[in-house]
């Protein structure tokens, strides 16, 4: 391979080639080494968002992110290994009552997880808001707390795929994130060297995920299904709605507070729907089909769990959580219907309150976030509470409002409402 160069390789894709597997291997190779410079990778990624890639480039370009790095190996542990990934949405909190429901049920459920970026919220921000906890384990700690608790989410160390750290970063910064190919081998890379032996896929759709479209949600998903399996993980993936956020919550702590509502038996409907479908996928996924998660739910066995888990991870589950300093009500404008609660607004909108950051290195607002007193369907009545927004900066209300202009909408209440289903299709 000594004769390849960057310029060769963009020209190839820049001109709606196919990259050979030698050119894949050593553009990640030498992009993860430093001797491909960012403005390189940043036009090659650029020409792979504008002329995609053949499922056979997918698939290498996936296996060079994996070979990047280190594969973590589970297999010594008692119990089947099962993950789960969401492509990203508002109000998304279903890992934190999945992974100790799906440990209650008997499989193990080793979580790597990520921060959010932009209008999308990330699970370790969330559980960061639980008072000691943390994100950051050494593989040795990992094993502890799975071993002990039955599931673990914490930080992927930096040895995990990271072609894709870096990538991901540059991606971030150059308008190239919303690619199928790069979106599939991104998660899938470290999906597949976290070394699970299942995985199921949350795949969003709508305003607020990264695929507006229903036709683009099933092309990653199958591309994503299709890569596991090569793998020899068993993956199958749902997709979700996404148009409206997940619960009545988008915002850290807000979000911990109504997962542990939902371990607790409770919870809005919505994520004890979609929590309830991804378990029974995983469990059937990890060779469990006959565990009853929604018994786990009821009878206390999932909240023991997370008390687990929380509590092996430094965390205080009793502790309270905190508050933002501020709040401001955003009454109904007049009485009807709520017919739209636009996902995208109302995460931008919580992204500007604070629970989001703009910059990786930001830190984030526990306490800040929007809480939705009404969902889509519901009959409201002019100047009830519609939302709630949570800052220690209420400075930027006026743009957290502005996000939401046209983003909140009341009918007239014969306007008739269909509210979508939260799963959409299942692919696998
Ligand atoms: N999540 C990832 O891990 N990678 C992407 O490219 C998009 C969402």
């Amino acid at each position: 391979m000594g004769s390849m160069d960057a310029i060769s390789v963009i020209r190839t894709k820049r001109d709606r080639g196919e990259l050979t597997p030698d050119q894949i291997d050593w553009v990640i190779d030498a992009y993860t080494r430093g001797e491909v410079a960012h403005e390189q990778m940043s036009s090659l990624a650029m020409a792979i968002f504008l002329n995609g890639m053949t499922r056979t480039e997918i698939a290498r370009w996936t296996a060079a992110m994996i070979a990047s790095g280190d594969r973590m190996d589970f297999s010594a542990l008692p119990r089947p290994t099962a993950d789960k990934h969401s492509t990203g949405g508002v109000g998304d909190k279903i890992t934190l009552p999945l992974a100790p429901l799906v440990a209650a049920c008997g499989a193990a459920v080793p979580q790597l997880s990520g921060r959010g970026l932009g209008h999308t919220g990330g699970t370790l921000d969330k559980l960061e808001a639980i008072p000691g906890w943390r994100a950051h384990l050494s593989n040795a700690e990992m094993l502890d707390v799975l071993r002990d608790a039955g599931s673990v989410i914490c930080a992927a160390g930096d040895g995990l795929a990271p072609a894709d750290k870096k990538l991901y970063a540059l991606r971030d910064v150059t308008g190239t994130v919303e690619s199928i190919p790069l979106i599939a081998s991104s998660i899938m890379s470290k999906k597949i060297a976290e070394g699970t032996g299942s995985l199921v896929l949350d795949v969003k759709v709508g305003s607020g995920a990264f695929m507006k479209h229903l036709d683009d949600a099933r092309e990653l998903a199958s591309t994503m299904v299709g890569l596991g399996t090569d793998h020899g993980v068993r993956t199958v993936a749902l997709l979700t709605d996404m148009s409206t956020p997940l619960g009545r919550t988008a915002g850290n702590a807000l979000e911990v507070r109504e997962s542990v509502e939902v371990l607790a038996g409770g919870g809005p409907a919505d994520v004890v729907e979609l929590t309830l479908a991804l378990a029974r996928e995983m469990l059937d996924a990890a060779g469990l089909p006959d565990a009853d998660p929604a018994k786990a739910l009821a009878d206390g066995s999932a909240m023991d769990h997370w008390r687990r888990m929380i509590t092996a991870q430094g965390g205080d589950p009793d502790a309270p959580l905190p508050q933002a300093r501020e709040t401001h009500i955003l009454p109904a404008p007049s009485s009807g219907v709520l017919t739209t609660l636009d996902a995208y607004a109302v995460g931008l909108a919580a992204w500007r309150l604070g629970a989001g950051r703009a910059r990786k290195e930001d830190p984030v607002q526990a306490g800040a976030g929007v809480e939705m007193h009404a969902k889509p369907g519901d009959t409201v009545v002019a100047g009830q509470p519609l939302l709630t927004l949570h800052t220690d900066t209420p400075e930027k209300l006026p743009y957290a409002l502005e996000a939401l202009d046209g983003g909140v909408v009341v009918g007239a209440a014969e306007a008739g409402f269909h509210a979508s289903p939260v799963v959409l299709e299942r692919i696998g």
